[in-house]
């Protein structure tokens, strides 16, 4: 029982969960514009956003318990600062670096969308792919349990999902262009 509640199985499972949540809201954003979707846009959105905040706290806390952590040691700079630390340098700046490009794009979103304008918005939305991508590094390369089948399977058939709903969206988006520049040349 003790097994299950120590630092090292939370900050597993933090991992896992706020990487899980992460491309829940990734999933979400690609397909609440499609126009099959069209009527439950308003829902999708909002699930967008409140699994990219949830995931974001998830991962505050896996940074909290990774600082708490005497096994392997981190110190706040190490955490916070790319490159720093003493453990997996890379692996680890790959974490700090997703987390900064996730939070860029919540908070981009939730507050200064009107301030930045759509164009400039939706330049820094688009850092949620980086991001993506560095955190399933993160993930594969630093845990323990990417060896494991089930986390395995996780990591691979996310890959398959967001690659398959990008191409989704990006046909989705062609055809409605498409449509559009029709009806443009008929007026
Ligand atoms: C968006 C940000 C992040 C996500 C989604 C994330 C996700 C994950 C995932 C999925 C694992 C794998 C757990 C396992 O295999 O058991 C993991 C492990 C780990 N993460 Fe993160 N992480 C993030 C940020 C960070 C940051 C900023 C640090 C600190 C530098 C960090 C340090 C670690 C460490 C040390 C492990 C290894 C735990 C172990 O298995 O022993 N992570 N993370």
């Amino acid at each position: 029982m003790t097994e299950l509640f120590s630092s090292w199985t939370l900050i597993r499972t933090s991992g896992f969960l706020g990487y899980y949540l992460l491309t829940l809201s990734l999933s979400l954003g690609l397909v609440q514009s499609l126009s099959i979707l069209k009527k439950k846009k308003a829902m999708l959105l909002s699930l967008h956003q409140k699994s990219s905040w949830y995931g974001l706290l998830t991962i505050i806390f896996h940074i909290i318990l990774i600082w708490q952590d005497q096994f392997v040691p981190y110190s706040l700079d190490e955490l916070f600062i790319p490159f720093f630390a003493e453990n997996e340098l890379l692996f680890s700046a790959l974490g700090t670096l997703s987390f900064y490009l996730f939070f860029l794009v919540a908070l981009s979103s939730d507050f200064f969308m009107k301030k930045l304008g759509f164009k400039k918005w939706k330049n820094i939305h688009f850092a949620v792919l980086p991001a993506w991508i560095l955190m399933l590094i993160h993930g594969l390369a630093i845990g323990t349990d990417s060896s494991e089948p089930w986390a395995l399977f996780i990591y691979s058939f996310s890959s398959f999902l967001i690659i398959v709903l990008l191409f989704i969206r990006i046909t989705d988006n062609a055809a409605k262009h498409q449509s559009s520049s029709r009806k443009n040349l008929k007026c």
